[in-house]
């Protein structure tokens, strides 16, 4: 399908949970009490016949977020839904890591293709500060098994303050070149105030080639990250959301109220 803007839309991230494991000081708000009800996330179901249904419209490429997508209770099982529908060129995974020891090698089996991994920093004191409390040896863990599961193409996303040349960076960067992994640096961003900025090393940020929607765990279609404006599947049904959203999707970003944990970045 293509927008009006001529960009072919292929690419669509689905959030499976706003509940996370960690409550990293870029991404959840200090006060953050709430989570989305069990009766408003999408069913497996609905998630699977949402894939379907974008891949009818030409979309090829499906990546998982959160929230923490592993904390999502029966994750695998989803994940073999999806891993087994034909046509689905690229089956991904954004993950802090935390939980992929335990997951790493079923996710494998299940069909899932590339996972996308948080690491900011290596310095275990950093890490705890950055996730409130996170515990870096987990994470570490979780990558030696996503190697040993047979994952392919992985990749680091290192948040950063403003730039790559920070010591936390340049220590990620170090560790992606020794284990052979693309490590995407993305600037910290503010949605509410609209600051956002292209990804270093990553296709996000650049809106003139942007061919992505984003699905929230409640079934909002949002044609862009920075955009508030979104398209419920369980109003418009899967069809009618996912075209309203490509016929909506702007030029270019602007501004949000929705928070990263809900949009999964
Ligand atoms: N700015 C940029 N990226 C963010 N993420 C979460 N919050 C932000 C933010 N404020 C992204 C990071 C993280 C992923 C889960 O979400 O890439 O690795
Ligand atoms: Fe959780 Fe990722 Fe947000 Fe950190 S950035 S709190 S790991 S969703």
């Amino acid at each position: 399908m293509y927008d009006r803007f001529r960009r072919r839309i292929s690419y669509l991230r689905v959030s499976v949970t706003d509940a996370c494991n960690l409550r990293c000081n870029y991404c959840v708000p200090s006060c953050r009490v709430t989570w989305l009800d069990r009766s408003a996330i999408l069913s497996f179901e609905e998630i699977e016949a949402l894939a379907r249904g974008a891949l009818n419209l030409g979309i090829d490429k499906l990546r998982l977020t959160g929230g923490e997508p592993l904390v999502r209770r029966g994750i695998v099982k989803l994940v073999a839904m999806l891993g087994r529908i034909q046509g689905i060129k690229d089956f991904a995974m954004t993950t802090n890591g935390v939980l992929l020891a335990d997951f790493a090698a079923d996710l494998r089996l299940a069909g899932l293709g590339r996972l996308n991994i948080s690491l900011d920093t290596l310095d275990p004191d950093r890490f705890r500060e950055i996730s409130r409390g996170g515990d870096l040896s987990r994470v570490l863990a979780g990558i030696d098994a996503a190697i040993l599961a047979g994952f392919q193409r992985i990749k680091l996303n290192c948040v950063v303050e403003s730039s790559r040349e920070e010591a936390d960076a340049q220590q990620v960067a170090a560790f992606g070149r020794e284990r052979g992994f693309d490590v995407r640096f993305i600037r910290r961003m503010d949605l509410q105030e609209g600051h956002f900025w292209p990804v270093y090393g990553g296709e996000g940020g650049h809106c003139n080639r942007c061919n992505r929607l984003r699905v929230t765990s409640d079934g909002r279609v949002f044609p862009c990250l920075f955009d508030p404006r979104s398209f419920s599947i369980r109003k418009y049904g899967i069809d009618g959301a996912l075209r309203r959203a490509v016929a909506d999707k702007p030029a270019r970003g602007w501004r949000s109220d929705v928070s990263f944990y809900a949009i999964g970045g």
